[in-house]
């Protein structure tokens, strides 16, 4: 059901500094800050030949993501996110399964501009999975 591996998030408190680790440091191709302010995060994108990595910095009040570094001060892995064909055949594959899909089950326009789905880390080996519909 699931396809290509889309990227791989990581929560960060200061992304201009992450984003140096990972032009300076590893030596990857970095886009400049994104604010999404829809998505709570500001974003940048770490560009490989096999996929992305998204550094995600919280922005304003109530961010997704702000939760997760209270718990992880040093910032870490937030979700993967893998590829699928058809998202509501997908969610309804899943639900069927009793895995959990979060909010309110319907997909929503993500920050690429299509529809994603999360499932709860607990179903899925402890990690946040989001789906995206490619
Ligand atoms: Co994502």
């Amino acid at each position: 059901m699931i396809g290509r591996l889309n990227h791989v998030a990581i929560a960060v408190r200061d992304l201009s500094k992450a984003s140096a680790v990972y032009r300076e440091t590893l030596g990857a191709t970095v886009s400049a800050p994104i604010a999404q302010p829809d998505h709570g995060v500001t974003v940048v994108f770490v560009e490989l030949p096999n996929t992305k990595i998204e550094l995600l910095e919280p922005l304003g009040e109530g961010s997704p993501i702000a939760k997760f570094l209270e718990k992880n001060v040093d910032g870490g892995m937030h979700h993967v996110c893998y590829e699928v064909d058809d998202i509501i055949a997908a969610r309804d594959r899943l639900k069927q399964g009793g895995a959990r899909v979060l909010g309110d089950g319907n997909p929503r326009i993500g920050a690429h501009g299509k529809p994603v789905l999360f499932l709860h880390p607990k179903d899925f080996a402890g990690t946040l999975v989001e789906l995206e519909q490619v």
